[in-house]
């Protein structure tokens, strides 16, 4: 059968960093509450002239250096965003001008923070279907332009960046020995849209408007939506906590990674943590920390990588991967 491998990864944030403490003076906050609550460190912030298109554009130059592939090699652009450069065209659109490609096509995926694991979950369709042999998943995110930037309570909390993948056609036997995507299982629920939602948009009120949570609220649904997708994972591949080499879960709260990790008896040592380092980056966050630890040597290849997302919508889902 065919499988969709990991043939290169790349990473790119912006050069600003804003440490904690420097929050202090924007909202009544502190070093002590952002780090006991959320774990949260520093976070990147995008400059002028840096947006979700060019962030991505970097993540996605440095995945093709890793693969040692070139643009003409890809095709196909799946682009996990909730903050487009544009209402339209596609920010994907745009990076793939960006990259120099006029063959192929491209498009955004919009599921918040859980957008990386269902973009990867929509490249495997594509490759496993035969219409593409190349996609390039990209998460890009500037959550820092839809903040409202006087809201303590959420503007602490979140940062931007971009991560990519390059993922590619190859035979498999049909076993979790295999490399590349094993399985997938993605969910919705919309009737949590007023726990975190943005109040604006282009068909409701024509502006973008500002991120608002309910972060209480999310936190309560969070462990539970997480860890049930995750079984779900386990028991359609045959393989327990124990089998797994790394997780890779989306970066939001140190406190949610944590009490996921321990309901599922993930190893805390397995745990991949860069959520002090970039704050929550939404579809960004999960590339982002899978970048890190394969630069780092932890992630190897032949690895069973479990990645993980949950956000607004609610949307959820895990796929779980051989490196
Ligand atoms: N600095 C200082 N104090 C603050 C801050 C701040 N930045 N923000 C809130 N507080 C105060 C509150 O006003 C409250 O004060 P009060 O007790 O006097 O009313 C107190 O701190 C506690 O507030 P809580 O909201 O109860 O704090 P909690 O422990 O729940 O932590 C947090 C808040 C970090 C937001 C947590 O609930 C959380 O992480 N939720 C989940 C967020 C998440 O996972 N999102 C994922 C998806 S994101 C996406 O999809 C885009």
């Amino acid at each position: 059968m065919i499988r969709s491998v990991v043939k290169g990864i790349g990473a790119a944030k912006p050069a600003r960093v804003v440490k904690n403490a420097d929050l202090e003076g924007i909202v009544e906050t502190s070093d002590e509450w952002i780090v006991q609550r959320t774990g949260i460190r520093q976070r990147y912030i995008a400059g002028e002239g840096e947006t979700t298109a060019s962030l991505g554009e970097a993540a996605a130059r440095a995945a093709l250096d890793n693969a040692g592939l070139t643009p003409d090699d890809i095709d196909l652009i799946i682009l996990a965003t909730s903050t487009p450069d544009n209402t339209f065209p596609a920010s994907a659109v745009d990076i793939q001008a960006r990259l120099g490609m006029t063959h192929g096509f491209a498009f955004d995926m919009q599921a918040v923070c859980s957008g990386f694991v269902y973009a990867v979950t929509t490249a495997d369709l594509y490759i496993r279907g035969g219409m593409a042999k190349r996609v390039l998943v990209i998460g890009a995110e500037t959550f820092s332009r839809i903040l409202d930037w006087n809201d303590r309570t959420t503007c602490v909390l979140f940062g931007d960046g971009a991560g990519a993948l390059i993922l590619e056609a190859s035979e498999g036997r049909g076993l979790t020995s295999d490399r590349g995507v094993l399985t997938a299982n993605l969910r919705s629920d919309g009737s949590h849209k007023e726990k975190l939602y943005v109040d604006g948009g282009p068909s409701s009120t024509q502006t973008v408007g500002h991120l608002r949570m309910e972060g209480r609220e999310v936190f309560k649904h969070a462990v539970g939506m997480i860890t049930d997708v995750i079984e779900a994972s386990f028991s359609e591949a045959g393989i327990t906590a124990e089998d797994i080499d790394w997780f890779v879960p989306h970066q939001a709260n140190k406190r949610i990674i944590d009490a996921s990790a321990k309901k599922l008896h993930l190893a805390e040592e397995k745990v991949v943590i860069t959520v002090d380092q970039h704050g929550n980056t939404s579809a960004a966050s999960v590339p982002l920390a899978l970048a890190t630890a394969v630069a780092d040597g932890r992630i190897k290849q032949g690895d069973l990588v479990l990645l993980e997302a949950m956000g607004g919508g609610f949307t959820w889902g895990a796929v779980l991967l051989r490196w």
